[in-house]
């Protein structure tokens, strides 16, 4: 029998990341590929202890927890990226070199942010492969972050940010200054998270190739422009809808790192169709105080029915059990729904989801495109601020709203989508979701790339 190919999948330690890595391990699992997956050791507990991911993989799965010392604990806070990137180099690069020659290794899967793991490949002449878990458009902006530097464009300057870039390709019509990955938002650019992204991604052509989680018929104007400089691209998203349709199934498979609240949709079979407008602000984000009530009373004042994911430590610095106004109480206590965690796929694809109020991280944004519901979009940092340009004014799926934080703004942008001029929006993302279906099923793109993908990693094999 022939040797079946073993890849060892690393992606960055957090839950956008480890999400749609995940996804891919598992369609690779479905191509009889053995499969290693690395992670830290709280996300190895959580994964075993807390879900069901391991029973939906074979034998040909492993686990594999990295060292004690790495953590995605505190990896929102400033520089907390850098720390992450610290222990990432100190401890798992020493870990890869000796773990790696003696697990049979055809090619290495990683995080196109860890180019750490692209010197312990070039050391022993492993094939190596990216996969980058951001937009190809965010992807494209960090990448040309130089050449803005170089034509003085970045640091921004703080009257120049409604101004467009002339230096990323593909982008010059608008892209504007404020529509930039959050680390290029500084006045000045000593931060060493901005640093770290600026360099890893301009390192991605030493890889063979790069995998991203996104579409032909979505984003290939800017795929083209990747070309250039990263022949080699293999697009297979949106993942999640790849698997479900490798799967045959309807039913979602969440790589969740948390509880999820099921009766919510209890809740959102009661609801008439198109009626509520689900908020989430993804697994990291975090609000303050003040933004959190302008938000409340938005939702409340614009009279829509609302299921909101206010995760525990969604309040920057402060438990979320302060008293609230009668006003507001009563308005949640008609309309909403408040749940710690919910199965986030599920919810999209119900009926009664008519938008969604996002912070516009990756995962979400491809979710909401699949299901054909539009967005309201509060980008909060790193490659957010693209996505929700994106989805604003060259998509037309939604209204990107970020740098604002006004309740009355809230209220009529929520109006606005669920009832002026839903018809608008949802025209097109039933339009893309339609293309987003086609591109993951037999002869679609991104079926396609996947299938070349396969072959390519089993051409590896010594
Ligand atoms: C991070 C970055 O913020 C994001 O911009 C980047 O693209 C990936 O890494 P995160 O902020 O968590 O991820 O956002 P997102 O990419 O949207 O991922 C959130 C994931 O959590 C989604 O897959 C979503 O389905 C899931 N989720 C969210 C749930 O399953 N339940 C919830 O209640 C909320």
């Amino acid at each position: 029998m022939d040797p079946l190919p073993h890849v060892i999948i690393f992606p960055f330690p957090a839950q956008g990341h480890v999400n749609s890595m995940l996804k891919l391990a598992q369609l690779l699992s479905l191509s009889n590929f053995d499969v290693t997956f690395l992670v830290t050791v709280d996300t190895h507990d959580r994964l075993v202890n807390h879900t069901d991911v391991l029973s939906r993989f074979g034998s040909g799965f492993h686990l594999q927890a990295l060292p004690h010392g790495i953590s995605m604990d505190g990896v929102n806070t400033r520089d907390g990226i850098s720390m992450l990137y610290y222990s990432l180099n100190t401890i798992a690069k020493p870990f890869l070199r000796e773990f790696i020659p003696n697990s049979s290794v055809t090619c290495l899967i990683v995080d196109g942010i860890l180019s750490m793991a692209a010197d312990v490949a070039e050391e022993i002449n492993l094939p190596i492969i990216y996969f980058r878990t951001v937009s190809a458009s965010s992807f494209w902006s960090y990448f040309c972050i130089p050449e803005l530097i170089q034509a003085g464009e970045l640091p921004l300057k703080e009257n120049a940010k409604d101004l467009t870039l002339t230096k990323v390709k593909g982008m010059e019509d608008f892209l504007r200054g404020r529509d930039l990955p959050s680390f290029c938002q500084a006045s000045d650019l000593t931060n060493p998270d901005f640093r770290i992204v600026m360099t890893e991604t301009r390192q991605t052509p030493r890889a063979q190739g790069l995998i991203l989680n996104t579409f032909e018929d979505l984003e290939g104007p800017i795929l083209s422009q990747i070309r250039t400089v990263c022949p080699n691209v293999y697009t297979i998203g949106a993942v999640h809808a790849h698997l479900k349709a490798k799967l045959a199934t309807k039913s979602t498979s969440s790589n969740s790192l948390w509880q999820e609240d099921e009766r919510c949709m209890s809740w959102l079979d009661t609801q008439p169709p198109k009626s509520v407008i689900y908020v989430s602000f993804g697994s990291v984000a975090g609000l303050t105080k003040e933004e959190l009530l302008e938000f409340w009373y938005g939702l409340v004042n614009s009279e829509q029915k609302f299921l909101w994911v206010m995760r525990p430590d969604l309040i920057i610095g402060q438990e979320r059990k302060d008293e609230i106004s009668v006003e507001l109480e009563q308005g949640t206590k008609a309309r909403g729904y408040m749940a710690d965690w919910v199965p986030q796929e599920k919810v999209l694809a119900h009926r009664a989801i008519g938008g969604f109020l996002t912070h516009s991280g990756w995962n979400s944004t491809l979710e909401s495109i699949v299901e054909g519901v539009p967005m309201i979009c509060w980008p909060r940092f790193a490659d957010q601020q693209v996505n929700s340009r994106f989805v604003g004014e060259v998509w037309k799926m939604g209204l990107d709203i970020k740098d604002t934080c006004d309740r009355d703004i809230i209220a009529k942008s929520i109006r606005d989508l669920m009832e002026k001029r839903n018809g608008e929006f949802s025209q097109r993302t039933e339009h893309m979701a339609s293309l987003a279906k086609k591109a993951v099923n037999e002869g679609g793109s991104s079926y396609i790339n996947l299938d070349r993908l396969i072959q390519d990693i089993r051409s590896m094999i010594p």
